[in-house]
């Protein structure tokens, strides 16, 4: 590799471990408030609490995220990120929380594992292993909270509404220019071993998931996956 490309690799996944870092400050606001929501909202008390621990959960992953972007000499101010309201307005409390917890779990923390599974699978930094499977230990668990919470109001008759709402989550989890060919430093299979998925990878990843993961889970728990294969079509149609 020449130094021009072997530094442009490097400074591309600095960004991506910062901007992962970032990822995981909101997501331990949001799970600490949603354990808040979620309580308020009726569901069982062992759920809250799993929302509780994946939120320290996140905050270890930021710290772990901050020193893979500094290795990779990206520095990571301090703070705290704010997560966005993402619910639609006019849904109840109970259904508000539902929303917000199938989004960040059923579908942003299961696409999370497939990333990481991915990444296990290819030629990693050895130091960068056993970060990779703590991240993947914990986001597992973060994925099967939201299915817990979809399982429990599917229980009840209350998780068919959620389908029609299923496309915003999805344009929420991925990237704006996910369906878009970006071609070079960023499709560049180098990024790999610094734990980071190629662009055309990521896309690969991101469809298979929906479509062999989310989809059927969401289907065997009362939610009609029809509007997010339709957003897929809308989208990756033309591939
Ligand atoms: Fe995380
Ligand atoms: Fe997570």
């Amino acid at each position: 590799m020449t130094p021009a490309r072997d530094e442009a690799v490097r400074r591309l996944a600095g960004e991506a471990w910062r901007a992962r870092c970032t990822i995981e400050r909101e997501a331990a606001e949001r799970f600490d408030r949603l354990a808040d929501r979620l309580v308020g909202a009726g569901f069982p008390a062992a759920l809250s609490a799993l929302a509780r621990r994946s939120s320290r959960d996140e905050r270890r992953h930021a710290a772990l995220c901050a020193v893979e972007a500094a290795r990779r000499e990206v520095p990571v101010a301090d703070g705290a990120a704010q997560p966005a309201e993402i619910a639609p307005a006019g849904l109840g409390a109970r259904e508000a929380a539902l929303y917000e917890v199938v989004a960040a779990c059923c579908v942003t923390e299961t696409e999370s594992m497939s990333v990481l599974t991915t990444l296990l699978a290819c030629e990693v930094q050895p130091p960068l292993r056993p970060v990779l499977r703590e991240l993947a230990r914990d986001e597992v668990r973060h994925a099967r909270l939201g299915w817990a919470c979809l399982a429990h109001a599917s229980g009840r008759g209350e998780s068919a509404f959620l389908s029609p709402l299923v496309p915003a989550m999805l344009a929420g989890a991925a990237p704006p220019d996910l369906f878009e060919d970006v071609g070079g430093e960023r499709d560049d299979p180098a990024l790999l071993h610094h734990g980071v998925l190629p662009h055309r990878l990521k896309r690969e990843v991101f469809v298979e998931t929906l479509t062999q993961v989310i989809a059927p889970g969401l289907a065997s728990l009362g939610v009609d996956p029809a509007p997010a294969r339709a957003w897929l079509a809308g989208r990756a149609g033309g591939r």
